[in-house]
């Protein structure tokens, strides 16, 4: 495994674990940060033994309190605009767009940047504790890593104009209350949750996990026709072995052993 100065990671159990580990910056995103997190999901998604991943921030106070607000005063408009397509192309491509799924494990705040990296991960667990929020309008600016295009599509129009207009924080229990997040854990219970959660994907059938995943990430692409993709990976996973034995596991009332 790669050893990284911002991120804590290894594979145990087919599981892929990133820690952003920054806890006396309450793991700010900096550009460091960015980087290795594109070279950790490339690696990640790419290895066979990873069959899906959880991300976390290192200590109990934060899972990211946003983008490293330190490395913003040097900034052009044009090195500003790079940075936050730079965000897109990680956020959207490598983690949302994983083939595998991916869990945050919110230990804490989210705040900007970390609540828009949580937005791009696949499920979302909480703390009890965890406080979230959009706090971009403080400083003069907006959300600039997606912020503004997920957190509509995941909580509707109303609440996220409310979070990102007034930019409150919002507790883990308003959080699960529209939809933010998909659960709210006692902070000790949290990874055993997200890897529960896990362990249940790995007993499907990976492909048809894979194309679920595109499908109803291809939902919000205006790129792509939803509808279209999901006909095919229907049709295409008729073809495959492991369809083979989930029906035949059904008509034999077994469970399935997928390879
Ligand atoms: N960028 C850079 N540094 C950050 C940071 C961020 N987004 N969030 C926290 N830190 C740093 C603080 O500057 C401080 O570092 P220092 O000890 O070198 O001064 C350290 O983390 C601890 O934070 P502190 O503010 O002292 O903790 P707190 O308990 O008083 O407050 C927060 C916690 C989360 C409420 C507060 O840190 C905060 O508001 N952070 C910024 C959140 C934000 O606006 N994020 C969006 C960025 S686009």
């Amino acid at each position: 495994m790669v050893q990284y100065s911002n991120l804590r990671c290894e594979v145990k159990d087919s599981i892929g674990y990133i820690v952003i580990d920054r806890e006396a910056q309450l793991n700010a995103l900096n550009q460091a940060t960015l980087d290795e997190l594109q070279d950790v999901f490339m690696h990640f998604n790419a290895d066979n033994l990873v069959r899906g991943i959880i991300l976390t921030g290192a200590g109990q106070k934060a899972f990211i309190a946003g983008a490293d607000i330190k490395e913003f005063t040097d900034l052009s408009v044009i090195q500003a605009r790079s940075l936050s397509e730079r965000g897109h192309i990680l956020f959207s491509d490598l983690i949302q767009g994983a083939p595998k799924p991916v869990v945050a494990a919110i230990n804490g705040y989210a705040l900007g940047g970390g609540l828009e990296l949580a937005l791009a991960c696949h499920i979302r667990i909480a703390t009890e504790s965890a406080k979230m929020g959009l706090p971009e309008v403080s400083l003069g600016l907006i959300p600039g890593y997606g912020g503004t295009q997920r957190l509509p599509a995941l909580v509707g129009k109303g609440h996220a104009m409310q979070m990102i207009l007034t930019g409150d924080m919002i507790d883990a229990q308003k959080a699960a209350a529209i939809g933010l997040v998909n659960e709210v854990v006692p902070q000790e219970q949290l990874m055993a949750r997200a890897e529960t959660i896990l362990q249940k994907i790995f007993t499907r059938s990976r492909s048809a996990v894979t194309q679920a995943i595109d499908a109803i990430n291809a939902a919000e692409d205006k790129t792509r026709k939803g509808n279209h993709v999901e006909m095919d990976a229907f049709g295409h996973l008729f073809g495959t072995a492991d369809f083979k034995e989930g029906v035949a596991a059904f008509l034999e009332k077994r469970a399935p052993e997928f390879k």
